[in-house]
């Protein structure tokens, strides 16, 4: 009876997904919720929105709000410059504040406007401002000025109370900086007066969708998820020893790849996780859908028949080798794979090896779309790359191979062999052989690694088991 139960496995982004309905918790949830770490990183389909989903509405609470940059006013922010430091951190001040406005929402809504003089000054400058308590976090930056006359907490700068803070000045003002951040101070001390006196209950702030509708990172752009990764870290600090205020940012793993500053390594090391799965904790994550579709404690192996693929690998094993170790992939390829055991038998029981090869065609064409949206803003012509692997035919080849084959496609500004095969590992396209210290050998792709590296000296590859079928390749060695 249980295949039948089970109309689909989900959709496979969390923003369609009933994902709380069968959230699987991870370490990661953990960590983000003890305010461990305040950057999320992950590759596309890992799960960074179904984080956020459970965080903020699993059980809704004041204090954990998701800010969803989707619809982002990019393009006012970047005109929030402040000149006074380093031009990298540009965009920290600006953060900041916004961070503070965000905070400072919260606890209003917490407390009510009117319960101490305190919380009568915050609402005054969010009203004065934003003509209301709740500004949308695009409109936060929008105002060319701040006014804060008769605002008691206003700063004083040089012995002078600051009667507004110039925002869009600020190509000009070389006081920007300054004056927005002891605004921003003078914001958070007025918030931790408040909220010292209720119970510590950490307030988290979740950034996510930096990257929408990002090909590629601009110089602007960098700076501006720069500034917003240093100012989570620097809210944090602030509130460091007198509460729990934990901003915590969500970002594509290969956006953070590109973005260069001084403190990014000691982040990387140090509060920043990265979203990572393997087939066992895949299995847990479909064990709970299944579960939940069936109404029972159902599992994978109660909807399938038992019987090794080609009489040696199991069903689960042969479908993850096909991933990246993406939930978005799996679920992706247990619908295709449903699609099939219904078209065989409508009351289908359980999965037949055959329901999971004959998967396998849609499954790749799905994986080369997917790959085409990482891959095409970097680098428009990697179908060429491609193509010289379905020359070859075989999944395993060598570069002396690849190199003629690709010598006959390149298109004449494209990519030199080297750097195709570097790309093509880069984004796991590829994996190459490494020989290992007693005659064995492996082979690594960057997908299933944490921070191995291209080795420019390997001479043997295989396409990624997941494009086989689109790339109509066969097993072995050309
Ligand atoms: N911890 C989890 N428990 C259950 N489902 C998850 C979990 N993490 C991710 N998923 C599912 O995986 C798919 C991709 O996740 P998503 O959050 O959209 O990825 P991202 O935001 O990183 O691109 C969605 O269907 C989502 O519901
Ligand atoms: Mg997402």
């Amino acid at each position: 009876m249980t295949l039948q139960l089970i109309d689909n496995f989900g959709d496979v982004a969390a923003e369609e997904d009933a994902v709380l309905d069968y959230f699987l918790s991870t370490d990661t949830a953990r960590e983000i919720e003890t305010g461990k770490a305040f950057l999320v990183l992950g590759r596309k389909g890992t799960g960074k929105t179904a984080l956020v989903r459970y965080m903020t509405e699993a059980t809704p609470r004041w204090n954990s709000k998701s800010l969803n940059l989707r619809n982002y006013p990019w393009a006012v922010h970047a005109t929030r410059t402040d000149r006074s430091g380093a031009e990298i951190e540009a965009y920290v001040a600006s953060w900041r504040y916004l961070i503070a406005v965000e905070l400072a929402k919260s606890i209003i809504k917490k407390t009510g406007p009117h319960v101490s003089p305190l919380t009568e000054e915050l609402s005054k400058f969010l009203t004065q401002n934003y003509g209301g308590l709740d500004p949308s976090i695009g409109d936060i930056l929008r105002p060319n000025r701040l006014n804060l006359n008769q605002i008691n907490f206003a700063p004083s700068i040089f012995g002078n109370k600051l009667g507004e803070v110039g925002l869009d000045r600020a190509k000009n003002n070389l006081n920007f900086g300054p004056e927005l951040n002891a605004l921003t101070d003078a914001i958070n001390n007025t918030a931790l007066k408040i909220i010292r006196n209720y119970p510590k209950d950490p307030i988290q702030l979740h950034f996510d969708e930096l990257d929408q509708g990002l090909s590629d990172l601009d110089e602007v752009r960098s700076k501006l998820i720069i500034g917003l990764v240093l100012a989570a870290r620097d809210t944090k600090r602030f509130f460091a020893d007198h509460y729990p205020v934990y901003p915590v940012v969500y970002l594509r793993t290969d956006l953070w790849g590109q973005l260069q500053f001084s403190d990014k390594n000691k982040i990387t090391q140090g509060p920043a996780i990265e979203i990572f799965w393997n087939e066992e904790s895949l299995k847990d994550l479909v064990n709970i859908r299944i579960g939940k579709r069936t109404n029972s404690k159902s599992q994978w192996d109660d909807i399938e028949d038992g019987q090794l693929m080609r009489g040696t690998q199991k069903k689960w094993s042969h479908i993850v080798k096909r991933t990246l170790l993406r939930p978005r992939d799996v679920i992706q390829y247990l619908n295709i794979a449903l699609d099939e055991a219904k078209s065989r038998d409508l009351n289908a029981d359980v999965f037949i090896s055959r329901d999971i090869s004959q998967a396998r065609n849609r499954y790749s064409d799905y994986l080369k779309a997917e790959l085409d949206d990482e891959i095409r803003p970097h680098w428009p012509n990697w179908d060429e790359a491609l193509q010289a692997c379905s020359e070859i035919a075989k999944i395993t080849f060598s570069k002396e191979q690849f190199a003629s084959a690709y010598a006959t496609r390149k298109a004449s500004q494209a990519v030199d062999v080297d750097e195709a095969l570097r790309q093509l590992f880069r984004f796991s396209v590829i994996g190459y052989r490494q020989p290992g210290a007693h005659g064995g050998s492996r082979w690594l792709y960057n997908y299933e690694e944490r921070g191995t590296g291209w080795d420019n000296g390997a001479s043997t590859f295989q396409v990624h088991l997941g494009l086989k079928e689109h790339a109509k390749l066969r097993e072995g060695r050309a």
